[in-house]
């Protein structure tokens, strides 16, 4: 049992996975705004001058071309809506809790905001692939155009299908917000095969955030098999939510106090925190991480 299983267990409360599987993001908002679910907004920030980074640097000579993401654990493509318009996450909490979208079906819905995005599109939009096991939501994200593509698969179960291989080969990012826990060492495997098998063996960075008591260990120790190196940002945290109940709070208190996780002015103040950490090629790695996150932080 994943500890997020156990946790659901044992508070029997905060069980999110009702809202991943919608036809539309409506309820995943109300439900999550209730909590002040922010990581996609920290996300927005970081992945963005990730992405800004290597096109500056121009890795692997493809400075000019737009740059390809790969986003696990995609939902109905929030990460993907920040990254690629001119929105923040305050802005889709409003917009779907908005009045005037409350009557629209969730198709009708889905025709509005690929209207509303369409003009909101940033110039240098990369180009974003969603993945994601609820085949609504990553229904929802392709029809809402967020999403260049999508995938409903499960690579903690299943190998990839050859059209998920060939959309993502050759990409330059692979991001998770709200993710890892679902996804394992498995996953970003699977991941890191296709996206390395392109003509030009590029290999990706990998830029996530898990919450300080989930474990990346055995994910960097297979991103070092595709020689990246992994650092964790050690200078920041970043909120990821509330604690639903007093019962949440004590479990995940006691599981970090069990890590020797120092809390105070972090969890001990009602809130999950993530790290944040990225994986790059050795010889991609020369500016540190802090320097180069130093402007989104
Ligand atoms: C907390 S939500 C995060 C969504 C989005 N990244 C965000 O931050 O708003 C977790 C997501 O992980 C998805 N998920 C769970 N298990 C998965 C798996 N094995 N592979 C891909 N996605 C998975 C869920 O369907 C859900 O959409």
């Amino acid at each position: 049992m994943s500890k997020r299983e156990a946790l659901h267990q044992k508070s029997g409360k905060a069980n999110f996975e009702l809202v991943y599987g919608l036809e539309d993001p409506r309820e995943y908002f109300r439900t999550l705004g209730q909590f002040d679910y922010c990581i996609p907004q920290h996300g927005q920030r970081v992945f963005s001058s990730l992405i800004e980074a290597r096109c500056e640097e121009g890795h692997n000579g493809h400075g000019e071309r737009q740059t390809g993401v790969v986003d696990v654990c995609c939902s109905y493509g929030i990460n993907a809506t920040l990254l690629k318009h001119e929105t923040t996450l305050d802005g889709l909490y409003a917009r779907y809790g908005s009045e005037e979208l409350v009557g629209l079906s969730s198709e009708e819905l889905a025709g509005a905001d690929a209207a509303f995005y369409k003009e909101r599109t940033r110039q240098a939009a990369p180009k974003v692939v969603g993945l994601d096991v609820s085949s609504n939501a990553v229904s929802y994200g392709i029809r809402s155009g967020v999403l260049d593509a999508g995938f409903a698969e499960n690579l903690e179960e299943n190998e990839p299908t050859q059209t998920l291989g060939q959309a993502i080969s050759g990409a330059d990012l692979l991001t998770v917000t709200g993710g890892v826990g679902y996804i394992t060492e498995r996953t970003f495997g699977r991941l890191l095969d296709c996206m390395t098998d392109g003509p030009e063996g590029r290999i990706p960075w990998v830029a996530a955030f898990a919450l300080r008591w989930v474990s990346y260990e055995e994910v960097s120790e297979v991103l070092s098999g595709y020689g990246l190196v992994t650092e964790k940002l050690s200078s920041h945290t970043f909120t990821q939510r509330r604690f639903a109940d007093a019962l949440e709070r004590e479990y995940v208190l006691e599981e970090l106090a069990k890590m020797g996780v120092e809390t105070a002015g972090k969890e001990d103040e009602g809130w999950y925190h993530a790290d944040f950490y990225l994986s790059r090629p050795a010889d991609e790695a020369e500016t540190p991480i802090q320097t180069l996150l130093e402007p989104a932080l």
